[in-house]
C-alpha cells in the first residue's frame, strides 16, 4: 500500500440533486471522503448509484448542491469562471466513461488539445503527445482518427489526453469498461506503470473487481452513498 503522507482532496458533507423535468433526483447523499497524495482509490457499486456524479464533482466538472471539495486545502469551487477551468486544466486529468474524444481529430492532435487550450506552445504540445503515445504504446497510431483505433486504443488515447498537463491527480471513469479482459489488463498495467512514474493521485471508477483489487482502497458507493467498509 502507498504511504499516505497527505491529504490531497478532502470532500465533506457533499450532497447532489437533479432537477429534472417534473420532479427532483436526489443522487449524492452526505459524502465525506479523503484521499491522500500518491493514493489510488477504487470507487466501485452498481450502476445508476452516483460514481460518475461524484467524479465530476470531484473534477470540478459539475458543482454540489451543497458541501465542499477541497484540493490541496483549497475550495474548488470557490474559483470563479475561468480561474475553475484553469485550475481544472493544470490539476486534473480526466478520463471520461465514454472516452469523449474528439472524432476529426488524430489521436496526436486529441492529445494536445489540453495542452493548446492551455496556450503551451505548438512544438512543447505536439512534443508532449508523441512522447505520451509512445508511453502508451501508441507510437505507430498517432495519426489515427479515434474510428480507425480500437476501443483500447481509444481509451489509452485518452489516458494520454489527460497526462498531457501533467497534473497530480488522474480521474478515471471505468477506463477498462468495455473491453476484454486482456485489454483491461493492458490498462492496468499501464496505470501502474504511470503510477509508479509520476506518483500520480488516481480515483477510477470501475466494475471490474482485479481492477479494484491491485489499488490501494475501494470505496463502495450504494445508492449514494459510501458504504462503510
Ligand atoms: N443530469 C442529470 N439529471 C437528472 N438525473 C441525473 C443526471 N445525471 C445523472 N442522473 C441520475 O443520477 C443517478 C446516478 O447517475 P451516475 O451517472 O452518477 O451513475 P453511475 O454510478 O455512474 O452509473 P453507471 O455505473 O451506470 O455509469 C442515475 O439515477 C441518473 O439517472
Ligand atoms: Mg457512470
Amino acid at each position: 500500500m502507498t504511504e499516505v503522507a497527505e491529504t490531497l482532496i478532502q470532500i465533506a458533507a457533499v450532497n447532489k440533486s437533479f432537477v429534472s423535468g417534473p420532479g427532483r433526483v436526489d443522487v449524492l447523499h452526505d459524502i465525506n471522503l479523503v484521499i491522500g497524495r500518491g493514493e489510488r482509490v477504487a470507487i466501485v457499486g452498481p450502476s445508476g448509484a452516483g460514481k460518475t456524479t461524484l467524479m465530476h464533482i470531484l473534477g470540478g466538472l459539475d458543482r454540489p448542491s451543497s458541501g465542499t471539495v477541497h484540493f490541496s486545502g483549497e475550495e474548488i469551487f470557490s474559483f470563479k469562471g475561468q480561474m475553475l477551468d484553469e485550475f481544472r486544466n493544470r490539476t486534473i486529468g480526466f478520463v471520461f466513461q465514454f472516452n469523449q474524444l474528439l472524432p476529426e481529430f488524430t489521436a496526436l492532435e486529441n492529445v494536445m488539445m489540453p495542452a493548446l487550450i492551455a496556450r503551451l506552445p505548438k512544438e512543447e504540445a505536439l512534443a508532449r503527445a508523441t512522447t505520451l503515445l509512445n508511453e502508451v504504446g501508441l507510437g505507430h497510431r498517432l495519426r489515427h482518427k479515434p474510428g480507425e483505433l480500437s476501443g483500447g486504443e481509444q481509451q489509452r488515447t485518452a489516458i494520454a489526453r489527460a497526462l498531457i498537463m501533467n497534473p497530480p491527480l488522474l480521474l478515471a471513469d471505468e477506463p477498462s469498461g468495455n473491453l476484454d479482459s486482456v485489454t483491461s489488463g493492458e490498462i492496468l498495467a499501464l496505470l501502474d506503470g504511470l503510477h509508479q512514474a509520476r506518483n500520480l493521485t488516481m480515483v477510477i471508477v470501475t466494475h471490474s473487481d482485479s481492477l479494484a483489487n491491485r489499488l490501494d482502497r475501494i470505496v463502495r458507493v450504494i445508492d449514494g452513498r459510501i458504504a462503510p467498509d
